[in-house]
């Protein structure tokens, strides 16, 4: 696993998220913990920030990225449509949280 900071000219370190490589192929990855910070949420930096995460992703090598996302995030579950990714049904209830949540992929 590996934690970047996300630096944005909109004002320095605004983020941070990690990508774990999936064992076994080393083609796909996890991007996980995902987070902008709180004084930054609902400006519309959401997109940004995702082309950011993917375009590192890609550059690293990888050809497949999966996610897992609550069913509930709808900023999140906006900007994950938007840039395409297929969202993998049906959701699962987490014995942890009580969210339910979904498996995301990209490609
Ligand atoms: C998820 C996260 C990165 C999104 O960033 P954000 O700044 O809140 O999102 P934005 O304001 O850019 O909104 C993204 C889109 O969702 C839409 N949106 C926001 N709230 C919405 C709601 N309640 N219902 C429907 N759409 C909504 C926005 O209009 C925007 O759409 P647009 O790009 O077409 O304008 C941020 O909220 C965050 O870090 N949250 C905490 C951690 C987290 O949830 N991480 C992801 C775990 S998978």
């Amino acid at each position: 696993m590996t934690r970047y900071t996300y630096v944005d000219s909109y004002g320095g370190n605004v983020g941070f998220f990690s990508i774990s490589p999936v064992p076994g192929n080393a083609e796909v990855c996890v991007i996980h913990d995902v987070c902008l910070n709180k004084n930054l949420r609902g400006r519309g930096l959401a997109a940004k920030f995702m082309r950011h995460r993917l375009h590192l992703a890609k550059t690293l090598g990888y050809k497949m990225i999966l996610a897992t996302v609550v069913e509930t995030n709808l900023p999140q579950i906006k900007t994950m449509e938007k840039f395409g990714w297929t969202k993998v049904d049906p959701s699962i209830e987490s014995e942890r949280t009580g969210n339910r949540f979904n498996l995301w992929v990209y490609d």
